[in-house]
């Protein structure tokens, strides 16, 4: 049996200090994906030492790709081109991350080989039609097991057909699995969006030298190019930055800076709603690192209150939103979220898993099919559930922070898939969290 890693939060506390939060796990993905799909040696600086980015890595060795590191952050990818890939001896696991067997069923789908790709308790639980039903219209031969879960057993041998694509969600990981199936296509792949959603895939395919277009809301390209080995610097996670930021604006006295964290305009939904519901939020320095923008975020505690967060608003910030939550159930008066249904599809189900654990921190909190509504007020200690689930874990831990006892999350062992430092850095900035191994 492997350990179980429960956190024992102390209440209350003030947060301060600069702190900078490891690399962007999506990017970090990516960045293995190319890099091995590449011609040329890719090296990358800040890569994501977390379980999911790992997992993609390990996939890559598997299929005979010769990568060195992660030593502090450095990896060095060496590269096979896009018709490089061997057959893997055995199922590529995906342990715990979507992005990785999403993304990676699109790869598979151009290769003229077969391959199995599996994963965790949580990721077997998760739709994966999504994939499948875009790449079948591509003519590639992938099946799922029942109810369109994992595992994936997808036939090579086939080219796949460019196909246009209307995207019945929005979806980075279903856009980025079409167009790298695409790559492998005869003739321009098209994916529609119905609204606009992170676009890794796109500025990094074009770092590699390969040209991805975008009129209004279809992005394409041409399949048979080739991608050429550069360099990459992955900026800190937003996703991971939004614990320390929602901390500090919901706890008196706090003042935190985040440096180097990546502000690209399809990730920064969570600084919109904050700044919606009045959070003192900065940024400095703001520059551009290896077509990514990035800035040092400061955030100073001011008074929260209560919004409609705008529907606009939820796909820039869709894995944001357990921290969110936290910063609703301090605020005064009532959040609204709709249009928000994909976060019953994510490492949890993110609408019920924080509903619930509010409940047992006696806040009024009123799950919806598509959202929830939350009302701000006091919050108690007790233990809460975590389903599995990295980001409802570090949710829990920073409400601690305005709690009136101790929150103990039972089962954290996932914040290791995208912030294995979380515990040192929030120590570090003055929440009181210790580990529990059961
Ligand atoms: C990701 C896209 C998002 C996000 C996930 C990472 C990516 O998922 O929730 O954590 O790297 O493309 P969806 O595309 O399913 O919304």
């Amino acid at each position: 049996m492997s350990q179980t890693i429960n956190y024992v939060v102390q209440p209350g506390g003030t947060v301060r200090g600069t702190v900078r939060v490891p690399g962007d796990k999506s990017i970090s993905h990516r960045s293995i994906m190319f890099g091995s799909l590449a011609e040329g040696v890719t090296e990358v600086e800040g890569f994501l030492e977390g379980a999911d980015a790992l997992a993609t890595l390990q996939a890559f060795r598997d299929m005979g790709v010769s990568i060195e590191g992660p030593k502090d952050g450095k990896v060095t990818i060496h590269g096979v081109g896009l018709h490089g890939l061997r057959k893997p001896s055995k199922a590529l696991d995906m342990g715990n991350s979507g992005t990785s067997m999403r993304l990676l069923a699109g790869i598979i789908a151009g290769q003229n080989f077969d391959a199995e790709l599996i994963g965790d308790v949580s990721l077997s639980k998760r739709p994966m039609n999504r994939v499948v039903n875009p790449l079948r219209e591509m003519g590639v031969e992938v099946e799922a097991a029942e109810g369109g879960r994992p595992p994936l057993k997808i036939n090579g041998g086939v080219t796949p057909t460019a196909i246009e694509y209307e995207m019945p969600m929005a979806s980075a990981q279903v856009k980025s699995c079409v167009l790298l199936a695409g790559l492998y296509a005869n003739g321009e792949t098209r994916v529609l969006e119905p609204a606009p959603t992170r676009d890794h895939t796109e500025r990094m395919l074009r770092g590699f030298g390969y040209s991805v277009k975008r009129e209004g809301d279809v992005i394409s390209l041409v399949g048979g190019g080739k991608l050429t080995a550069t360099k990459i610097e992955v900026p800190s996670d937003i996703s991971s930055a939004t614990f320390f930021m929602v901390a500090a604006a919901i706890t008196p006295d706090s003042d935190v800076t985040l440096t180097h964290v990546g502000i690209n305009p399809t990730r920064v939904g969570v600084i919109n709603i904050l700044r919606l519901m009045g959070a003192n939020l900065t940024l400095d320095n703001e520059r551009e690192v290896g077509g990514e923008p990035v800035a040092d975020i400061r955030i100073q505690y001011a008074p929260l209150k209560g919004i409609t967060i705008p529907e606009d608003q939820v796909p820039l910030a869709i894995d944001e939103f357990p921290a969110l939550f936290i910063a609703a159930a301090c605020a005064e008066g009532v959040t609204t979220l709709t249009g928000a249904e994909e976060l019953r599809v994510k490492e949890s189900d993110r609408i019920q898993a924080m509903a619930d654990g509010l409940h047992i921190l006696g806040v009024d909190a009123q799950p919806t099919p598509d959202g929830i509504v939350i009302k701000g007020g006091e919050m108690g200690g007790g233990a809460v559930e975590t389903h599995h689930d990295h980001r409802i874990a570090m949710a829990f831990s920073i409400a601690g922070l305005r709690a009136t006892g101790a929150i103990t999350v039972q089962d954290a062992t996932n914040v290791r898939t995208s912030f294995p430092n979380f515990i040192q850095l929030a120590n570090k900035l003055g929440i009181r969290i210790e580990e529990q191994i059961s």
